[in-house]
This record gives C-alpha cells, structure tokens and sequence, in this order.
C-alpha cells in the first residue's frame, strides 16, 4: 500500500482488519520495521483519539514521530495556486508539503471540511495537495469526506463483538446544534457496504449522504423501524449533503435512548467520539450497553495496521 488516503488505497480490506486484530495481540513484534523511520502527524484541526493512537501506533512500530498543528505550531498554508499571498496564509502547501516530506517518510494529515463549499469539499483539496507535492506516502487522519482510519477502528470492532456471522447495522443520524462533516458517516457507508452485512440507514429527510458513499444500502426514515433487530447501532450527526453544510432539524426525538436499544437484538452503540452526552446519547446507552472505548482503544491497531502495510512498500 503506497498511501491511505481512502479505501481505493487498500486491495484487501478483510486481510486489513486481520492485521488490525494481528498487531493488537503482540503490538511490539514488528518494530525494526519502522526503525530510523519518521512519521509526520499534520493537524489542521483539532484531535484526542487520532493524534494519541496514531503517534502509539507508529512508535510500536519503532517510528519516530513529529507532530504539528498547523496555524498554531507553523504558518498558515495557502492551498489554491496562482494566488497573490497577500493575506494571512505566509506559505504555500507546495513548498510546505514537499519540506516535511524531506523530513518524514510518511506523512499523516488531518484537515477537516469547510462545509462552505460542496465542490471544494469533495475535490479533497488538502489531502490531495499533499498527496501531490510530498514525495512520500499519506494517511489520512479525517479528511473533507472520509475517516478511514476510524473506519478501520470500526470494522475491528465490529468483527470482535458480533454475534452473528452477518450482523445487522444501522447508522443512525443523531441531533446536534452545531453543522458537522458527513466524513465518518460517508466513510462508515463505504466501508460497511464493502462487507456482507445487513446495512442499513437512517436519517430525517434532507440528511441524506452522497450517493457514491450511501450505496445502496436501504434509506428508513422511521428510526425506530429502522432499530428493529439491529445488532449494532452506530451513531453520528452530520450536517446536510443537498443543502450543504445546513442543520435542518435537531429533533431530540433521534436520539439514542434505553427504549430506542430496546428494540434492538441487544444491540451495542457504536460512535467515533468525542460524543455530547444527552445530546446524542443518554447516560444510560453509553454507560450500559456500547462499545465506544473499544472502539476507541482499536484506533492504536487500526493505525498500526496501516502504518505496518505502507512500511513495507518503503
Ligand atoms: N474519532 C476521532 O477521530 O477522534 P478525535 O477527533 O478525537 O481524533
């Protein structure tokens, strides 16, 4: 694997989770692969669980490990080409990504959507800079549209509880206040639709995600409908993809409760975190029947997975 920007990058997505669940049982075997290594974590946004697992994950590996914030830790970066950088950005993403690539021999990037601009959102503006002038492979760390990385973490997950051979999942959209970017619920779709689980969706109208990552997984607008049997219930709010970047409703009827799990095959909640309590999610559900640490903790073997497969393309 030479960059992990989306799943286009993996060939074999079932041998990664393997790896994933491999390299948690002995997270020490492997590192003389990454000695005199350097891995370079670029945050453009905010993190706990990325920024931590990730640097964990390469230095099991035997990385070495450099961490940035970028506009915080560097100079602002100026992503469009040809502009007069005449305002607030000091330095360009062409020479910026190519000096940390002579740096790093991976570099890992978080840069999250502006949710102003669809088109620009999903062209993936930054990732693909990167991936353009930085000479070495990319991880993505959460991008505009895609978490790959938690994506991974999920599918970990999932394997380790189920139950059943094919468990039925349902990713439900949960209300918040604040607009936020379809990239886990997209990238959640497009790794589950990848698998032969029962998938299945559910959000109010007008919340509906872009047609190349909800598949043809089924759309219910009726949540509780939806919950019926589930055996996993994966929880996220995102902002509208058709009107974009707009929160259209934050009907505290969505959400998760002791009687929405209740109409579930016992099921577990799922959520990426960070996650607003009796926002989202009761006490209860978090507290009695999730997996959200797991979750969390899989994102150290998650990473580990995919930093162990591009060090061996170096
Ligand atoms: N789930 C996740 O990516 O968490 P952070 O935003 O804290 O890294």
């Amino acid at each position: 694997m030479r960059n992990f920007i989306s799943l286009k990058d993996v060939e074999n997505v079932q041998e990664l989770v393997n790896e994933g669940i491999r390299q948690k049982k002995a997270p020490f075997a492997e590192q003389a692969l990454g000695k005199n290594k350097t891995i370079g974590l670029i945050f453009f946004n905010q993190s706990l669980r990325t920024r931590l697992s990730t640097q964990k994950a390469a230095e099991n590996l035997g990385m070495n490990v450099m961490i940035m914030n970028v506009g915080q830790d560097s100079w602002q970066l100026e992503m469009e080409d040809g502009v007069i950088m005449n305002g607030d950005k000091a330095e360009h993403v062409k020479e910026a990504a190519a000096v940390i690539g002579s740096y790093c021999n991976i570099i890992a990037v978080r840069a999250f959507a502006g949710l102003q601009d669809r088109a620009a959102d999903y062209r993936e503006i930054v990732m693909e800079k990167f991936r353009q002038y930085a000479g070495v492979p990319i991880v993505n760390l959460e991008s505009a549209t895609r978490h790959p990385c938690q994506s991974l973490a999920d599918l970990i997950t999932i394997e380790e509880c189920k139950k059943v051979e094919r468990p039925k999942v349902v990713l439900t959209w949960l209300p918040h206040f604040k607009p936020l970017p379809q990239a886990v619920a997209n990238s959640f779709c497009e790794w589950v639709n990848q698998t032969d689980y029962e998938f299945v969706i559910t959000h109010p109208q007008g919340y509906e995600l872009a047609p190349e990552f909800a598949g043809n997984a089924p759309i219910i607008y009726d949540q509780n409908e939806a919950l019926k049997g589930a055996d996993f219930v994966y929880g996220k709010n995102w902002s509208s993809y058709t009107s974009y970047g707009q929160v259209l409703t934050q009907d505290p009827s969505w959400m998760i409760t002791q009687e929405k799990m209740a109409l579930t095959n016992n099921g577990l909640f799922m959520h990426c975190l960070p996650v607003r309590r009796n926002l989202k999610v009761t006490d209860w559900v978090l507290d009695n029947q999730s997996v959200v640490i797991q979750q969390a903790a899989n994102r150290q073997w998650s990473a580990q997975a995919v930093l162990k497969h591009i060090l061996k393309e170096l």
